[in-house]
């Protein structure tokens, strides 16, 4: 196992990195806690796939370990399911003490980290992530959200877990589009702060719409444990000099104001989270391009590193109004104007300030234009 170390100024927490640790990290990150009482926020899915996973692994703890376990799609992850979590606590008598362990990918991360920041003003949080998204973004950093019908991750807080136990053998499982859509989060990373790190993924395995994490583990084990590990490193480094977002971190939503814009158009869940901020990184590093920030010879080699890879998106009835003020709801919206992250070049994001709504839509029909493979608006 290795572990990386999240410094913040009286929140640093550990993120143990591995295969098959669960047993031996997570006991050990929740006796030092120091609580006597664990609440597991999952899912159906994950619940029918590794039933009780979590209290067998703290089956040696002294502690008591209830589990709360909600409906599985980002449709769900709303105020309404955030109650579901509330009203469990209150029925199992959770307090101040009491520790919150979200096991799934990066909705439940979201919804418990949320639940932690609030419930009785705060109580302490752990991640055991299950997807590669939730491994190599969600996890790590410290936020905390839900979605509103008008703008997702719009209700929300920055809430650090304790720890992370990342223990890649729940990647066995993962259906291959849900591998995917976390490996554009992962060469995200790549591309705006480290291209060593996307040409590193580039030589790796090749992972498409039909990757099998199960399939190819004996040959590819240690190239993912360094790359997500790598991967953890460049978030890391971004999240200790910006915790709260108030500059350098917004380079991490690079893709995602269009990103957001199709996940809400379209109606939450009916494309992953990943898949639209693939096509949002795309119409990013193409207006990097065309207001030349970005060389040819960069936007080629992210163009090709993503076109084949993206899931095509139908956006029905898209038009200029509703594309501002979807837009607009952005979080990274101030009046009339939206802080857009683009590339310098490969490996360098950089933020333009309140770049204009007005200016984005022409560009965005030229992009559909020569990308229908990739986006269309009908
Ligand atoms: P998800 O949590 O919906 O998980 C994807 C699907 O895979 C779900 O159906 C889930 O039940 C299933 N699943 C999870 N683990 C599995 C496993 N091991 N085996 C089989 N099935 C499994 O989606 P996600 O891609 O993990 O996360 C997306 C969410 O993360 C979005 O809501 C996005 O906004 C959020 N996010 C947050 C941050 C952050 O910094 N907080 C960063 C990026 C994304
Ligand atoms: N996913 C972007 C961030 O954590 O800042």
């Amino acid at each position: 196992m290795q572990t990386l170390t999240i410094q913040l100024p009286g929140r640093s927490y550990n993120i143990g990195i591995g295969t098959e640790i669960v047993d031996s990290d997570l006991p050990q990150a929740v006796a030092a806690s120091g609580t006597t009482h664990a609440v597991v926020v999952t899912n159906t899915t994950i619940h029918n796939l590794y039933p009780n996973r979590i209290s067998q692994s703290l089956s040696g703890w002294q502690g008591r370990v209830d589990t709360c376990v909600l409906p599985d799609g980002e449709g769900y992850k709303n105020l309404e399911t955030l109650n579901r979590i509330y009203d469990f606590l209150m029925d199992v008598q959770a307090n101040r003490k009491t520790l919150l362990i979200a096991f799934g990918g990066g909705v439940i991360g979201d919804m418990a980290g949320f639940a932690s920041a609030t419930f009785m003003r705060g109580i302490p949080f752990l991640q055991v992530p299950t997807t590669l998204l939730a491994d190599v973004d969600s996890s790590v950093g410290g936020k905390t959200a839900v979605n509103h019908p008008h703008g997702k991750n719009t209700i929300g807080a920055f809430k650090q877990p304790v720890h992370v136990c990342m223990d890649l053998a729940f990647l066995r499982t993962l259906p291959p589009r849900e591998f995917l859509a976390g490996y554009f989060e992962l060469a995200k990373h790549g591309f705006v702060h480290d291209a060593k790190l996307f040409e590193t993924i580039q030589a790796g395995p090749l992972v498409n719409a039909e990757y099998d994490y199960r399939a190819n583990e004996a040959e590819s084990r240690e190239f993912w444990e360094a790359t997500i590990l790598r991967s953890c490193g460049v978030k890391g480094k971004v999240v200790e000099q910006d915790e709260t977002e108030t500059g350098l971190r917004a380079t991490l939503n690079f893709g995602h104001t269009l990103g957001h814009l199709i996940e809400t158009h379209a109606g939450y869940g009916a494309y992953l989270h990943g898949e639209a901020v693939g096509t949002g990184m795309l119409f990013a590093a193409y207006l990097s391009r065309k207001w030349e920030h970005l060389q040819e010879r960069d936007w080629s080699r992210i163009r090709d590193f993503l076109v084949p890879r993206l899931t095509p998106i139908v956006l029905p009835a898209l038009n200029t109004k509703s594309f501002q003020t979807l837009i607009l709801h952005d979080k990274k919206a101030e009046g009339a104007g939206v802080d857009f992250i683009l590339l310098h070049k490969l490996g360098a994001g950089f933020i333009q300030k309140a770049t204009s709504v007005e200016t984005l839509w022409p560009v965005f029909q030229e992009f559909v234009a020569e990308f229908p493979e990739v986006c269309q608006v009908v």
